[in-house]
């Protein structure tokens, strides 16, 4: 059975039905329930396949499950396409501007009426296929990301450091300790500690890019760690992101795990026996495992010179993590004219500004306390208000002053409609760190109701998606080889910002008071 396939029909399905739903959402259609029962539904018995794939050698009623999952996810991928087709049969047959007028004509309701009941029966299939996998004991992993991130993004080591500021005498601390001829052990770990937001993963991608560490190390893996340190997820990670790795080929024990990822680093020797990798583990929030984790990365590849890199904003993980006492670095704060820069460029671009303007500006920046993240903020937000003094002076002196979550804050207040700041407080059930797909965002909004009920709901969606990654309250785009953005992430102080306004009585407050532009 082609079961490498299983993944990705099951994915593309539940991401199918996803979009059908939304247009069924617009058009009032009756069984919109159903179709996005049938989404998550996909989505959710997605979570069994990493366990099913790797069971199947061993139990024939597992392949049988993963053949029956293949056929109920065709026979899905057949229903949407004919409801699509009837959608855009019926655009073309009627006209645009009718569409909405005659949706509910008896032919209309006829084919809805024999749709629903397909689904239904899907629905059952599924339901059933949930059961029988709980019943082989497949542990449902955690929603993994795979489903949500198409493989031809790249999430990580993207790199645009166009309006990166100042950091060059960081990078270079941080290159001589990872090229430091000195060290000569197997696995040696550079920690990079700080305050959240001050640009520990910007400067780590620096590194990671830099010419003479590309030079240095053969392989090169990137994996965002977060606060879910998992050793076998991890070395997974090291496996299919930044080598291509089939995903179905990943197998699941740590022995197993460990010697694929030694033979896929074998395999980038080309003649040169020294062959050294790097390792970014960025975000690190507990070292629990830590050391098994190392004990696998010295297995990978015996030669000497392979280097980590730790970021985190925990001393404690710094401390357990370093290999020397003093193989550390501590990004330091910006200066206040290096974030006058940020906000200028994000506020005002390349046009010029008066001297006054530049005086506030200047003050503003004061109040950044050297945190990038907060200048970038804040600049997103001033470039949406009036270039005046009257509404500088009101960003000026604003309560922003004080801590960098009050600069977030501020950002989020001068959101342009009470809609808007909905969908930016919704982020807040994603788990930190989490790697949104913007179209799946957006259909998400819209089914939770926040876009309106018109038929300009994706405008809206996508007017709304891209307001908040120029606040830069959505960040490290991955776009598609086109240069079309299919993912975003939020900082993680901005999901907290995102987590303490989500309470319902904020978001009223808000709704009350605030002005909507919508
Ligand atoms: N030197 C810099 N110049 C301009 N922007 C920066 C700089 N350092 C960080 N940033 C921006 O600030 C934000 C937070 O940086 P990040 O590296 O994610 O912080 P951390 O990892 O320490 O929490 C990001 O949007 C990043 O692009
Ligand atoms: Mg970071």
């Amino acid at each position: 059975m082609a079961e490498a396939f299983v993944s990705a029909v099951v994915g593309e399905v539940a991401s199918k039905a996803a979009s059908v739903a939304a247009e069924m959402i617009s058009l009032g259609w009756g069984f919109k329930d159903d179709m996005q029962r049938l989404g998550n539904s996909l989505e959710m018995i997605g979570t069994f396949l990493q366990d099913a794939e790797g069971n199947q050698k061993q139990m024939n009623s597992v392949k049988l499950w993963l053949k029956r999952l293949r056929d109920v996810a065709y026979e899905a991928d057949e229903v949407l396409d004919e409801i699509a087709y009837e959608f855009l049969r019926r655009k073309v047959e009627i006209g645009d501007q009718m569409w909405r007028k005659v949706r509910d004509t008896p032919s209309t309701v006829t084919f809805q009426h024999n749709m629903a009941k397909k689904v239904k029966g899907i629905l059952n299939s599924l339901d059933d296929l949930n059961k029988i996998a709980k019943d082989y004991g497949l542990q449902q992993l955690a929603i993994d990301q795979r489903i949500f991130i198409p493989s031809n993004v790249e999430t990580v080591s993207f790199l645009d450091d166009s309006n990166i500021v100042g950091r060059k005498n960081d990078v270079s601390k941080v290159v001589d300790m990872l090229l430091s001829p000195q060290d000569d052990r197997t696995v040696s770990v550079v920690p990079i500690v700080g305050m959240a937001g001050i640009g520990k993963t910007t400067l780590a991608r620096l590194v990671y890019h830099d010419v003479d560490v590309e030079r240095r190390f053969d392989v090169r893996f990137w994996v965002c760690v977060s606060d879910d340190f998992n050793v076998k997820r991890i070395l997974r990670e090291m496996l299919e992101h930044d080598m291509n790795y089939q995903q179905t080929s990943i197998p699941q024990n740590l022995n197993a795990l460990t010697a694929k990822l030694k033979g896929k680093i074998e395999q980038a020797k080309r003649g040169n026996e020294q062959i050294k990798y790097l390792l970014v583990l960025d975000d690190v929030w507990n070292v629990e495992q830590w050391d098994e984790l190392m004990w696998c990365l010295e297995g990978v590849n015996k030669n000497r010179g392979n280097k980590v890199i730790v970021t985190t904003r925990i001393e404690d993980v710094a401390l357990k993590v370093e290999t020397l006492p003093n193989q550390r670095h501590q990004p330091g704060k910006l200066k206040d004219e290096e974030c006058w820069s940020i906000i200028k460029e994000k506020a005002c671009g390349d046009s010029p500004i008066s001297p006054s303007l530049v005086l506030i500006g200047e003050e503003i920046a004061k109040q950044c306390h050297g945190v990038p993240l907060a200048a970038k903020v804040i600049g997103g937000t001033m470039c949406k208000i009036e270039r005046s003094r009257a509404a500088w002076l009101k960003i000026q002196n604003s309560d922003a002053r004080g801590s960098v979550l009050s600069v977030l804050r501020l950002s989020f207040d001068h959101l342009s409609s009470p809609c808007l700041k909905k969908c930016f407080a919704y982020c807040a059930m994603f788990p930190k760190d989490f790697c949104f797909r913007k179209e799946q965002l957006i259909q998400l909004w819209m089914a939770e109701g926040f876009l309106g009920g018109s038929k300009e709901m994706m405008d809206t969606g996508n007017r709304y998606f891209h307001e908040l990654l120029s606040n830069s309250l959505f960040q490290d785009v991955g776009k598609d080889r086109c240069g079309n953005i299919l993912t975003c992430k939020m900082h993680d102080l901005v999901h907290d910002l995102a987590f303490s306004v989500s309470k319902f009585e904020t978001l009223i407050f808000q709704e009350n008071f605030i002005s909507s532009t919508d």
